[in-house]
């Protein structure tokens, strides 16, 4: 098992954690929100807690947030200074950015972009020169494109899908805010088992494949996704979609009952033929803390999902 946290994400920071809640900050405004895992006590003075732009009270559909008079409805929040991304509150506690992912994002950049960080890498360049060109990546169940925006601005050719109209909607705003061309970005709304099983009819193929399936969720036609009935279908299709020289597939999950291990045994089988490199393990968020009992606790991590990655 492995725990993975980002390096650096500008605008984000976990502040604290503890008493069921998150302390966070994005860009400037700074949100407590719940996560019922948070069993242990805050680090940081009720003050600091006391110190926010909104805070989540409730869960679920009966959650919602109470906010500082006069807050914006939507803000900017950067990641690196070249790739930014539209921050709201949704209903359901969320900001259309899952920061741990950022994780995934340097692990992919790595793999497919070793360049990237160079001076010489032209890091504002849509379409920038990659090792090896502009690779075609599939984005499966992507949401407000995290993930779209940092490969796109790598200079990749990105297929993004997710089932949701908002969601894309969302994805088209970062897309613009970013100032990739209309054409930078393939957008399908569709169902993504549907739409990778065409695909592989269709004789297509993937040099990169990204997928972060819900535990439930619906088709554009109401028909139902779950996880632990449809993960490993989907798996096998897209462990066909894979070019020869593929470099990386992600797989994701959020609040299922899964577990990393589990992930990482599908992933063995469904890669046993192909060979590569697989880990699996919990994604990770990271704030710091001075232990009154212990001087050697300097951080406290919280899981925040599971992944399983291979790489060629
Ligand atoms: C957990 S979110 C993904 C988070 C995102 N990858 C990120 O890092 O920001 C799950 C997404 O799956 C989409 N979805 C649910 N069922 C789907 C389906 N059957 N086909 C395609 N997308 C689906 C939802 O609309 C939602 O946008």
């Amino acid at each position: 098992m492995i725990y993975k946290t980002f390096d650096q994400f500008l605008d984000f920071e976990l502040l604290d954690s503890g008493n069921g809640y998150r302390l966070e900050r994005w860009s400037n405004i700074r949100l407590k929100r719940p996560d019922p895992q948070i069993i242990w006590q805050p680090s940081l003075p009720q003050s600091e807690w006391d110190n926010v732009d909104a805070e989540f009270v409730g869960s679920g559909e009966k959650g919602r947030w109470n906010k500082r008079p006069g807050l914006a409805t939507q803000w900017e929040v950067y990641f690196r200074p070249d790739i930014k991304f539209v921050a709201k509150l949704t209903p359901f506690k969320h900001t259309g950015i899952f920061a741990e992912q950022a994780a995934n994002w340097e692990w992919f950049t790595e793999l497919t972009t070793p360049s990237f960080g160079h001076p010489s890498y032209p890091s504002s360049t849509v379409g920038g020169e990659n090792i090896g060109g502009p690779l075609r990546i599939l984005n499966l169940f992507a949401y407000t494109g995290g993930a779209t925006m940092v490969l796109t601005r790598l200079g990749h050719s990105v297929t993004h899908v997710d089932a949701s109209k908002p969601a894309i909607a969302w994805a088209k705003e970062n897309q613009a805010l970013n100032k990739f061309p209309p054409e930078s970005i393939r957008w399908i709304l569709d169902d993504a088992l549907k739409f990778a099983q065409r695909e592989l009819k269709r004789g297509q193929k993937y040099d990169g494949i990204i997928m972060d399936p819900p535990a439930f969720g619906h088709s554009p036609t109401g028909k139902t996704w779950k996880f632990n009935r449809d993960l490993p279908i989907l798996l096998d299709t897209c462990v066909n979609l894979l070019s020869d020289d593929a470099k990386f597939l992600l797989i994701n999950g959020y609040a299922t009952n899964a577990s990393a291990l589990s992930l990482n045994n599908l992933a063995e089988d469904a890669f046993a033929e192909r060979g590569g490199k697989i880990e699996a393990g919990e994604i990770t968020l990271k704030h710091q803390i001075k232990s009154p009992h212990n001087k050697d606790i300097t951080h406290r991590e919280i899981s925040t999902g599971i992944f399983a990655r291979w790489q060629n």
